[in-house]
């Protein structure tokens, strides 16, 4: 697993109105797709293409289009929906499939409850995105299942990480061609598995659920 880090200025500046308490709703969501733009833009600099030729108004020419098979954007829901847009926004061509998994708050462990996307990944790069790489339970489970149906090149696109989820993906996903891209990994988690300073529940900051 390869983890990559987005330094830049206004990655650190929205990331810190993200995590400020006082930023409403609505905020939170532009805040999180402009991000999300952002780490997309790192997250999909080795994306394939192929050749393309066309005419300018001028002359012949040669460029590239995206390739196919066309690469596969999972949102996990529900707080991976509101980074949704920000990926498709770079990467038009993209299929979305969808997969629903929610966290045991005691025990902290990931469980699936809605699966939509193709049965064969073979040859597709696909992106997963999840605002919050805690425990790493969810990513992981995510990815596995990516990895069961053939996918062969994963970018997992998150907003902030903590080490111990950092440290199980090392672990869980070793040897697999996973790359990890996020905004900052901050200091731990706490005792209910919130990352510290982090930004609180991503999905009720989204949703005005709090
Ligand atoms: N999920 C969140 O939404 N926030 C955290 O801090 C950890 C998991």
């Amino acid at each position: 697993m390869r983890l990559q880090v987005v330094d830049h200025p206004l990655v650190a500046h929205k990331l810190t109105t993200l995590r400020d308490k006082r930023t409403d709703s609505a905020t939170f969501r532009r805040l999180a797709d402009e991000l999300v733009t952002l780490l997309a833009y790192e997250a999909t600099r080795d994306v394939r293409t192929e050749q393309s030729d066309i005419e300018t108004p001028v002359a012949a020419t040669t460029g590239v289009k995206l390739s196919h098979p066309r690469p596969l954007v999972v949102p996990i829901l529900r707080a991976g929906l509101g980074m949704l847009d920000g990926m498709v926004r770079l990467l038009p061509t993209a299929e979305v499939g969808f997969l629903g998994m929610v966290r045991n708050e005691e025990t902290l462990e990931a469980s699936t409850y809605a699966t939509r996307m193709p049965e064969d990944l073979s040859g597709r790069q696909v992106y997963v995105v999840d605002p919050m790489l805690a425990t790493g339970g969810t990513l992981v489970a995510a990815i596995q299942e990516l990895i069961k149906r053939g996918a062969d090149d994963v970018t997992a696109v998150v907003l902030l990480a903590a080490p111990e989820g950092v440290a199980v993906m090392e672990r869980d996903l070793a040897g697999t061609p996973v790359t990890v891209v996020t905004a900052a990994v901050d200091e731990r988690l706490n005792e209910h598995g919130y990352i510290v300073p982090g930004l609180g529940d991503a999905g009720d900051r989204m949703y005005g659920s709090a």
